[in-house]
């Protein structure tokens, strides 16, 4: 059987009285990558910081494998899952090393302090984000990207089996976002972690995801590989917007293209259909 990294049970979260995500029943694989996609403001931040455990819920729970979160110790769901948020705010003149080694926080112990593992753990997240030689800056002098990639660092340094992302490429350029995308398969796919990420770019969603969840009113419209989930229709029900859905020709994954209104695409669009 299949083992779920996450699962949310009958999940309702609110702020105030006002629902956000209603009666959600979400199971997350173990060892995939899972992004949530949908338009701005359908509640993707806020699921994913409830399944982090940044948010109460109204009612329902979320399981970490298999164990009500709200149950565990703060140290064991820290070492079991990490999360890079929406806007993180980094206090005042910390470095990029002082804020990646605050990955290993959950590591440590009374009796165990600072390790040759820690060590090697940030220096590893410093590597793989190419942030060697911008680690004794302070995270407020660098570019968006930059910074971007300091958290992620952080998310890394803290080597949890579970990792979560709210769109940690924005920010990025293409090289970057591409860069820490494929970052992130690589520990799906050499260490089996799982990756649970919001991400807004359609396209890039179905090349990396093995399973997407499409949220709409407060539900999953729609889950499952790219493959299966992405068509116009969902494009349209989701987004609100007319597209093409054509073949990666290079991934073989879905690739969404939008029509909008301008530059007299839509004529062009009428010749291509039919
Ligand atoms: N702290 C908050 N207090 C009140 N409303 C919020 C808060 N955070 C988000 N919201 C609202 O909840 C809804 C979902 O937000 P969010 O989860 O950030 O959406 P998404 O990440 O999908 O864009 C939005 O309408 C947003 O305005
Ligand atoms: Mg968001």
């Amino acid at each position: 059987m299949r083992m779920n990294a996450i699962e949310t049970k009958n999940l309702s979260l609110s702020y105030g009285e006002t629902l956000i995500i209603n009666e959600l029943d979400l199971k997350i694989p173990k060892g995939e990558i899972t992004v949530f996609i949908g338009g701005n403001g359908c509640g993707k931040s806020t699921l994913l910081r409830s399944i982090a455990r940044l948010l109460k819920p109204k009612s329902g729970s979320v399981l970490l494998e298999g164990e009500a979160i709200a149950k565990l110790s703060t140290r064991k769901v820290a070492r079991k899952m990490a999360i890079l948020p929406q806007s993180p705010v980094a206090p005042e003149a910390l470095t990029v090393l002082q804020l990646v080694k605050q990955g290993r926080y959950p590591h440590q112990t009374w009796l165990k302090q600072w390790s040759k593992e820690d060590e090697k753990k940030v220096n590893d997240a410093l590597k793989a984000t190419r942030l060697e030689d911008l680690k004794e800056r302070t995270v407020d002098s660098l570019s968006g990207g930059q910074r971007q990639r300091a958290w992620i660092a952080m998310t890394l340094a803290q080597d949890t089996d579970i990792i979560l992302l709210d769109e940690p490429t924005t920010y990025l350029d293409m090289t970057h976002q591409i860069e820490i995308l494929d970052l992130l398969f690589e520990l799906n796919e050499k260490q089996k972690r799982t990756v649970v990420m919001v991400l807004h770019d359609l396209n890039l969603a179905c090349r990396y995801a093995h399973n997407v969840v499409a949220i709409k009113d407060q539900k999953v419209y729609a889950q499952g590989k790219p493959e299966y989930v992405i068509n116009c229709n969902l494009v349209k029900a989701v987004f609100d917007m007319n597209c093409e859905v054509t073949i990666d020709p290079i991934f073989g994954t879905p690739l969404c293209i939008p029509y909008g209104k301008g530059r007299c695409i839509l004529d062009k669009a009428v010749v291509m259909n039919g």
